[in-house]
């Protein structure tokens, strides 16, 4: 991937365009200030024009100074870039949202990002220090907050100019529906990211998503290989699926790449997060081969509608998503 091409990206409906791979940057396990530039400039080098990062992540200021030492040195330039942020949970609030985005825009030092998302569609209480407030007993301080007053606030950032386009993050349909059937719906949601991969396939919310014009960007469409941090140990572990291994042989490619390739080729957007140089190129190199209608169905066929990310801390919320089929 030298570049990234009309081919390769998908049209959103509010006339913008998103690549379709993209290049997560939630590192965790990798809090050393300097890790996040030099991978966000590999990857940029690499070929990737899209990279998926948030508040939450804490290293927006990293991914900012990368992309602008690319714009620098001359690699690309701003409009080649798609830079997707999240408005995290405790700035949910309307009178927040805008406070919300220029942090992160003065983290990025950058004038605009191409694509904000409501990162849940659960509030906390308003807090600067904590990403999860909690009380003296550390239990997480809840904040009911109505969802479509936030969307509203987020259509004024883009009418602002401070975000060329708006769209969801682990929003389940219902939820989908409130922001579609807003009486003064301005825009709609973009796309809604959410954790997707064959043991999560999310076939029927992609099928819904369509309907509407809502592309769905997948996260963890790896399955979150072996993250003591993120994950238990006992999770399955989708790249040792027997399954893809075959599929993988056949094509000659690694089980990481069939899986990205699966849901490049039933329209889903795709940001696996790499900070190693072979692994990031490896995850580039999906776009020379097909897999057959057949492969597509074996695929499908390993679906368990398992979550590596359930968010279990929240089931109590009002707004929890999972709780509903989909
Ligand atoms: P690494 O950065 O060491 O490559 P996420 O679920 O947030 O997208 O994270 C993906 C995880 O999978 C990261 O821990 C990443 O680690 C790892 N990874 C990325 N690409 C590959 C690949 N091609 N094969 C195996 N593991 C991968």
């Amino acid at each position: 991937m030298s570049e990234v091409t009309e081919q390769q990206c998908l049209p959103l409906s509010d006339g913008n365009r998103i690549p379709i791979l993209g290049l997560g940057t939630s590192a965790p396990d990798q809090p050393d200030k300097g890790v996040t530039v030099k991978a966000v400039k590999t990857g940029i080098e690499i070929g990737y024009r899209h990279l998926d990062g948030a508040f939450m992540y804490g290293n927006e200021d990293e991914v900012g100074e990368a992309i602008r030492a690319k714009i620098a040195d001359g690699t690309v330039k701003r409009e080649d870039i798609f830079y997707t942020s999240k408005l995290w949970m405790t700035y949910l609030s309307p009178a927040r949202v805008r406070a919300g985005l220029e942090t992160t825009l003065k983290s990025l030092k950058l004038d605009y990002v191409d694509l904000y998302l409501m990162h849940w569609p659960m509030g906390l209480k308003p807090s600067e220090k904590e990403l999860f407030p909690a009380d003296a007993s550390g239990k997480l301080l809840q904040d009911n907050v109505d969802i479509c007053a936030t969307w509203a606030a987020m259509e004024s950032c883009k009418d602002a100019g401070l975000v060329r386009s708006i769209g969801v993050s682990n929003f389940n349909r219902s939820q989908l529906e409130m922001i579609l059937k807003m009486p003064k719906l301005k825009y709609k949601p973009v796309c809604n990211q959410v954790e997707c991969h064959p043991y999560l396939n999310q076939n029927k919310l992609l099928k819904y998503c369509k309907s509407k014009n809502i592309v769905l960007v997948g996260y963890s469409p790896l399955g979150k290989p072996q993250n003591p941090n993120l994950c238990d140990l006992s999770d399955p572990i989708l790249l040792n699926d027997l399954e893809l291994k075959k599929i993988g042989e056949k094509h000659h490619k690694t089980p990481a790449q069939i899986v990205l390739r699966y849901q490049v080729q039933r329209g889903v957007v795709v940001i696996p997060k790499s900070f190693n140089p072979e692994r990031m190129k490896q995850n580039t190199e999906i776009f020379d081969f097909q897999l057959t209608d057949e492969e597509v169905k074996a695929i499908d066929g390993l679906n368990r509608n398992w979550r590596y990310i359930p968010m279990k801390q929240f089931v109590d919320h009002p707004k929890y998503p999972f709780h509903d089929e989909y």
